[in-house]
């Protein structure tokens, strides 16, 4: 089987398998500008944390090739464009992360040509290091998965959300490569149905058979003992393990804790923001109220009906069981933990 790609780089452009089409419709998209990485990202044409860092590592390359000097200095531009990117999906801090880090390519050469070769050249070594990151994840966390067991995630944390191969995702693809005989569940993941678009159709091309239930059958399953694990990704770790991650994680984690099921978080170290005490800080994006009263185009809801549509909620440190990222798996107490694994990162 051909590996899923959902971001591309070739001739100078940026290349993004449009998610909104999945999974009728295979369409790649060009992007030749920043501006239009910043709309494809806030449209989730692009989404999942780690393919966001990726994409706005590739937006920042496409604001140096395009600055010309009538623009300015050339760090003006690429500030802009920073500040652009992040802001277009503020919970995933992958986006910052890998956005800094292009930023700091740039004060080490003054030559424009020189700035978008560079940054190239980092964009792409972020693009290798996620598909690794996201293999050593998947070997950590498949330790996790018994044999003979079952396992429930949710929203979209395959390779569509990511380089390759995927976080959560990846962890139940590696044990399923690793043989074992496991039973997967996935929700649909309402609104925008990650789980029912995108998880499905990555796990039909894997050939991994899964069922899917609606977001709100998560208690009803998890109370018949049907699944021995769950397992999610995550928009950003908070310095003491509070997780944000796609609506209805808390409330998978808090009837997981009800039910004694072990609740995961497989995510990579650039996913870890220690810069903020806790989950509190973390920044909630609110997406527009049509992805909730529109199906498909059609409106579903009375006109006067309001609506109030995060897309992330935040799942306290004391209802996760392990943080698994790609230095090995971590257990609660988190602060130590996962301090010291952004710093075996080496990043
Ligand atoms: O709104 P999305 O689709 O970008 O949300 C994605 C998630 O919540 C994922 O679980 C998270 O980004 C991790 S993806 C490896």
């Amino acid at each position: 089987m051909a590996e899923i790609r959902a971001i591309k780089w070739a001739n100078n452009r940026l290349i993004l398998l449009d998610q909104t089409k999945l999974p009728t419709q295979e369409i790649y998209t060009e992007i030749d500008h920043y501006s239009k990485a910043v709309t494809a990202i806030k449209e989730m044409r692009v989404r999942g944390a780690p393919a966001l860092g990726i994409t706005a590592a590739y937006g920042m390359v496409l604001a140096a090739m395009n600055w010309c000097p009538d623009q300015g200095d050339i760090n003006d531009v690429l500030t802009q464009a920073a500040l652009d990117l992040i802001g277009a999906r503020p919970t995933a801090v992958n986006v910052a992360w890998a956005v800094k880090r292009m930023q700091a390519l740039v004060h080490t050469t003054i030559n424009p040509i020189e700035v978008s070769n560079q940054l190239l050249n980092e964009a792409n070594r972020l693009f290798c290091k996620d598909i690794e990151t996201n293999k050593l994840i998947g070997g950590h966390g498949s330790t996790l998965i018994e044999n003979n067991s079952s396992v429930l995630t949710h929203c979209n944390t395959g390779a569509l959300a990511t380089a390759g191969y995927g976080t959560a995702l990846g962890v139940i693809r590696r044990a399923w490569e690793q043989k074992k005989n496991i039973q997967v569940f996935h929700t649909e993941t309402r609104p925008f149905l990650q789980g029912a678009r995108l998880t499905a159709w990555e796990l039909a091309k894997l050939n991994i058979p899964t069922t899917m239930i609606i977001d709100s059958a998560v208690g009803i399953l998890l109370r018949t003992g049907k699944v021995d694990c769950v397992i999610t990704g995550a928009d950003r770790i908070a310095a003491n393990g509070d997780t944000a991650n796609k609506i209805g994680t808390y409330t998978l984690a808090a009837v997981a804790a009800e039910n004694k099921i072990p609740f995961y978080i497989a995510a990579p170290t650039s996913t870890i923001d220690l810069t903020i005490p806790s989950g509190n800080a973390i920044p909630i994006e609110e997406r527009p109220s049509e992805e909730i009263t529109h199906l498909a185009g059609t409106e579903l809801t009375p006109k006067e009906t309001h609506v109030w549509n995060p897309s992330f909620d935040v799942t306290p440190h004391y209802h996760i069981s392990a943080i698994i990222t790609e230095t090995g798996i971590i257990r609660p107490p988190y602060i130590e933990g996962l301090a010291q694994a952004v710093i075996n990162s080496n990043e």
